[in-house]
């Protein structure tokens, strides 16, 4: 039985990748804030840990919460967009650094956590987005949100060349444009569409994918 880490797993993408690893039968650990979520996460068969990504002691002591654990798939999931802005305007401070909390600098302090709680072999997402990408950009929608998805990938793409050596594999997700609060209802696909497409990708994942860029069906994007 495989054991799966969903970080931010109360709604929208993450919930659906528990909703799914759970229904095939893995052991599923996935992360919320509140604990209404984590009763419905009990409901769905996974293991329930009370998380918030900003709450420095708790990220400090992940490692030691999941001491024990053997990782074959864990997911960053968790993330804001902020401020909903359509052209080059400077952002707030608060929201600057709500934003790049969540979306970069959690991550870099989770994921050499991660690094020694997962298998050889195992798998390392994180939900990034093509508006992170660098040279496909062509709109200033979403300015700081954008600028929090291309410092993400950076942080994925140097985690890959370390991980690598212990054949670990890391991809950053585009998961498409999905259904969820974030994404909004006129957005292109449903979130079961979204994750069953990055499940496909994780599952058949070896070295070649490690350190790519790749939309929830396997094709490739630029940085
Ligand atoms: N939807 C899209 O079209 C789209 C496109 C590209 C990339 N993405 C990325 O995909 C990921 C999931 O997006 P989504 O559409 O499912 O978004 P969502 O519906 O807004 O859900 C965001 C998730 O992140 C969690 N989260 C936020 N801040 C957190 C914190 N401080 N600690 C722990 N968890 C936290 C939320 O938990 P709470 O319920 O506790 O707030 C929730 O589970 C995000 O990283 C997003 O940037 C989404």
């Amino acid at each position: 039985m495989s054991t799966v880490l969903v970080i931010g797993a109360s709604r929208g993408i993450g919930l659906e990748f528990v909703r799914q690893y759970a229904a095939d039968g893995a052991r599923v650990i996935g992360t919320v804030r509140r604990a209404e979520d984590a009763a419905r996460l009990r409901e769905l068969g996974a293991k329930p840990l009370l998380f918030d990504v900003l709450d420095e002691a708790a990220v400090a002591e992940l490692g030691a919460q999941l001491h024990g654990e053997t990782l074959d798939i864990a997911i960053y999931n968790a993330g804001v967009y902020g401020p909903r802005t359509s052209a080059v305007s400077a952002p707030g401070g608060l929201d600057f650094d709500a934003v790049m909390h969540t979306n970069v600098r959690a991550p870099m302090q989770i994921i050499p956590q991660l690094a020694s709680l997962l298998a050889a072999g195992g798998k390392l997402a994180v939900l990034s987005s093509r508006m992170g990408s660098i040279s496909l950009m062509s709109s200033t929608s979403g300015w700081l949100y954008r600028v929090s998805k291309a410092a993400l990938n950076s942080a994925l793409r140097a985690a890959a060349i370390e991980l690598g050596t212990q054949g670990i594999v890391c991809i950053a997700f585009h998961p498409g444009w999905v259904r969820t609060d974030m994404g909004g209802a006129g957005a292109d696909i449903d979130a079961a569409t979204s994750v069953a497409g990055m499940r496909r990708v994780l599952a058949s994942a070896n070295a070649s994918q490690n350190g790519k860029f790749l939309n929830f069906n396997g094709e490739q994007l630029a940085w």
